[in-house]
């Protein structure tokens, strides 16, 4: 239905008494959108508003476990009597128009639905996975990559995104780390940032923009030993520190939507915590959008043991603050009864629908239901050529170089004969990553079609194993190979005729992401063994990795000569890939988690704080805090990545070794490309607060700057810090600076050596 036509037959409504209840035509302006979404809660039943805070998963895929009495005919009859606020899973214009005119033309109050969809990566078009993208540290490339999903998502008929996750996360085995920005605050909350704004816009309305959810408030990322939905444990310390950063700087980048999440948090489930959701979020932060559960999570407090029956768990998640319920029908079915025994007040209904209908009102659906569902602009965004560079933009910057020993990188053009090994080669699904239900499978360029493409010629290619067995699916346990060795004699043979082998190994696509934690972080299956067979015969060897987490990847560290770090690039992997791996693109990103050595040193990040026992005392004493079997380093550090270019940094100058509480310090450092090649170097600053009223990280990143220098070129580049960046959450639970000393260090990694001191004093 146009807007029009529905402007008309609610006009024509109001005349005859026919839908007597449909809502009024919004005026514009703020105070009047108030009044409006006000008037509107005046006129609904209890049952009404309790059916705008329940969100239904629609009758195809499924994202989580399915519910009891989740059958089609049910929510069919619950569209029609005004039960359903909001559904998730319903991904085209043709669907989203049909059941939106169900709930406008034949419930009571014709309140339009709220579709929303985890577009985590693109919708159709596939960007790079969030980790590798924050790989980038290229914020606008990174608005832009949302932007495009947000555009392919709204003409789709969606007007709300699950993303961005800004779960900070030191833990590789968690398989949701693809979905997060990694493991600094800092980096995670300038990346959450630029997602919430890429997906949302200037203006929640414009039918090319969508509404964004920060998830998974909170603590989710450390679920114990890594594995989903596992319980958490943490102080204030790192709660304020470390895991809240990202999402207040979400909320106030305007972020319309938070999700919480399944994780205890200190004994209470986040669903149900009132701490987390009213006093912090929506008290202290004052975030005026809604909470939505997460998949079943109010009906999951029965199981974690914190509310006997349905009745409690619905009570428990609304007192806490969680506005709707998606998808596990409690609020539906208990809140009313909750309400008129008194056990919830009226009002916490009220406010929690008050803020869905808000959201509505922004996005512009009380003037027109059907404006995001217009198949025409559906057609022609999809198609839209300029999409293809965006996601390539995105994968090239995304790409970490990690090791380029001899410079065996970048390949030479000239008739350099090339050996193409690996099952992840030729595959065109994997780099598609994990979340990306509404992607075409195996729509993704694959590295042999992307080296083929570049050279004009075919590159000879052989699988050497495969990785996988059986059919893969977003929500089936992927089967790994580990009997199928057949391959292994032809490859080598390829191996031994070739100049260079470039091996793509690592991890399948739906090897990481929701329910995908591992506990062994090596190259899976019999790829480790295809990688030491090859390079027995030939060491010319450029790994590509492909993976959704750091691995633990020491014997290829060690031995093979040049590492690229291609994570599942989206739609044009091969492509990227191909760029880089010729030249015609420098690397320039820097991994924004740590690459551990061992499963056994996790959690390993590199903010973290010293021990009372941090050195080595001498003589083969043990008395140190330290393993016996590994050292304590990474296999490469946060913000490693290398280029093409060779960059050097000096003189490092401040330009007072005294801070004020008003002032800035300036902190200048030349930086030099001693190489002839032109490149990017992201380089970071970190700063160490020597003594505080809480024992302080030996290092946190507080600025970075991606800086490009032609071949032989320098220039003096400034960061600048005041007391507001050197605030955290202390002893005296407020975000504040204490005076005392500092370091700062500035370089190409979180192993940044250049060093100069300054002292705070307010
Ligand atoms: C569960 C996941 O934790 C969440 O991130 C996602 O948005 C929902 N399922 C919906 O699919």
């Amino acid at each position: 239905m146009k807007a029009s036509l529905f402007i008309f037959l609610s006009a024509l409504a109001s005349l005859n008494g026919l839908f007597a209840q449909q809502p009024a035509q919004p005026p514009t302006d703020d105070n009047s959108r108030n009044a409006f979404i006000r008037e509107l809660l005046s006129r609904m039943t209890l049952e009404e508003k309790v059916g705008q805070m329940n969100q239904y998963n629609g009758f195809w895929d499924v994202t989580g476990p399915v519910p009891e009495n989740g059958d089609a005919e049910r929510k069919y009859e619950d569209l029609r009597n005004g039960r359903v606020g909001s559904m998730l899973n319903i991904t085209n214009t043709a669907d989203t128009r049909r059941l939106q005119e169900i709930v406008v033309n034949e419930s009571r109050l014709g309140i339009p639905l709220l579709f929303g969809q985890d577009v985590i990566h693109g919708l159709k078009t596939t960007s790079p996975i969030p980790l590798a993208e924050a790989a980038s540290w290229d914020l606008e490339a990174i608005r832009n990559s949302a932007r495009l999903a947000a555009r392919e998502a709204a003409a789709s008929g969606i007007h709300w995104t699950f993303a961005p996750m800004v779960d900070i996360s030191r833990d590789p085995r968690w398989g949701r780390v693809m979905e997060g920005a990694g493991e600094d605050p800092y980096l995670g909350s300038l990346v959450g940032a630029a997602r919430v704004r890429g997906f949302q816009g200037d203006d929640l309305s414009d039918p090319l923009t969508i509404a964004a959810c920060l998830k998974h408030f909170a603590g989710y990322g450390f679920a114990e030993g890594g594995r989903d939905y596992n319980t958490a444990d943490f102080g204030l310390s790192t709660l304020y520190n470390v895991v809240l950063p990202p999402f207040k700087a979400g909320v106030e980048a305007g972020a319309a939507t938070v999700m919480n999440s399944f994780n205890v948090l200190n004994g209470i489930p986040a669903t149900a915590d009132r701490f987390l959701q009213r006093d912090i979020l929506k008290g202290a932060w004052g975030f005026d959008g809604f909470v939505v559960s997460d998949w079943g999570s109010i009906g999951e407090l029965i199981p974690h043991g914190y509310a006997a029956d349905r009745n409690e768990a619905a009570q428990q998640a609304i007192l806490a603050g969680s506005d709707m319920d998606m998808e596990s029908g409690m609020y539906l079915s208990e809140l009313p009864s909750l309400v008129r025994s008194g056990k919830v007040p009226e009002a916490l209904v009220d406010e929690a629908v008050l803020r869905i209908l808000g959201l509505k009102y922004d996005l512009g659906l009380f003037e027109d239901p059907f404006r995001y569902s217009d198949a025409e602009r559906e057609k022609q965004v999809l198609a839209d050529p300029s999409r293809l560079e965006t996601v390539r933009d995105m994968a090239r910057k995304s790409i970490v170089l990690l090791k380029n020993e001899g410079n065996l990188l970048p390949l030479s053009k000239d008739g350099l004969s090339i050996g193409l090994i690996g099952p992840l080669a030729g595959d065109t699904d994997s780099p598609l990553g994990s979340w990306r239900l509404t992607s075409d499978p195996n729509s993704a360029v694959s590295v042999a079609q992307g080296l083929a493409a570049y050279t004009g010629n075919r590159v000879a290619y052989e699988q050497g194993v495969p990785l996988v067995e059986g059919e893969t699916a977003f929500v089936f346990e992927t089967k790994i190979n580990t009997t199928d060795r057949s391959g292994i004699p032809t490859a080598v043979a390829l191996a031994r005729e070739s100049d260079v082998v470039v091996l793509v190994l690592g991890e399948h696509g739906f090897q990481s992401g929701e329910g995908r934690s591992r506990t062994d972080l090596g190259l899976p299956g019999l790829q480790q063994e295809l990688l030491e067979a090859v390079y027995a015969v030939n060491r010319n060897v450029v790994l590509v990795l492909m993976n959704g987490r750091p691995l633990t990847i020491n014997w290829a560290a060690e031995n093979v000569p040049a590492i690229v770090e291609a994570w599942h690039l989206g739609t044009e992997s091969g492509n990227a890939i191909a760029e880089v791996l010729y030249g015609d693109y420098n690397p320039s990103g820097k991994l924004p988690m740590t690459f551990p050595k061992s499963v056994g040193q996790i959690p390993l990040y590199y903010s973290h704080l010293s021990t009372g026992r941090p050195e080595y005392p001498g003589d083969n004493l043990v008395f140190w805090s330290h393993y016996m079997d590994q050292d304590n380093g990474p296999l490469f550090a946060f913000g490693h990545g290398l280029s093409y270019s060779d960059f050097a940094y000096s003189d490092l100058r401040l330009s007072t070794p005294e801070l004020s509480g008003t002032g800035s310090l300036e902190i200048r450092v030349r930086l030099e490309n001693k190489s002839t090649v032109g490149g990017t170097e992201i380089a970071q600053l970190y700063v160490r607060d020597h003594f505080g009223s809480r024992a302080r990280p030996v290092r946190e990143l507080k600025g970075f700057q991606k800086v490009y220098l032609e071949g032989g070129a320098s220039r003096e580049i400034t960061f600048t810090l005041t007391a507001e960046d050197l605030a955290y959450y202390t002893a005296n639970n407020r975000w504040e600076a204490e005076d005392g000393q500092f370091s700062v260090f500035v370089g190409g990694s979180s192993q940044a050596d250049l060093k100069a001191d300054f002292s705070l004093k307010q």
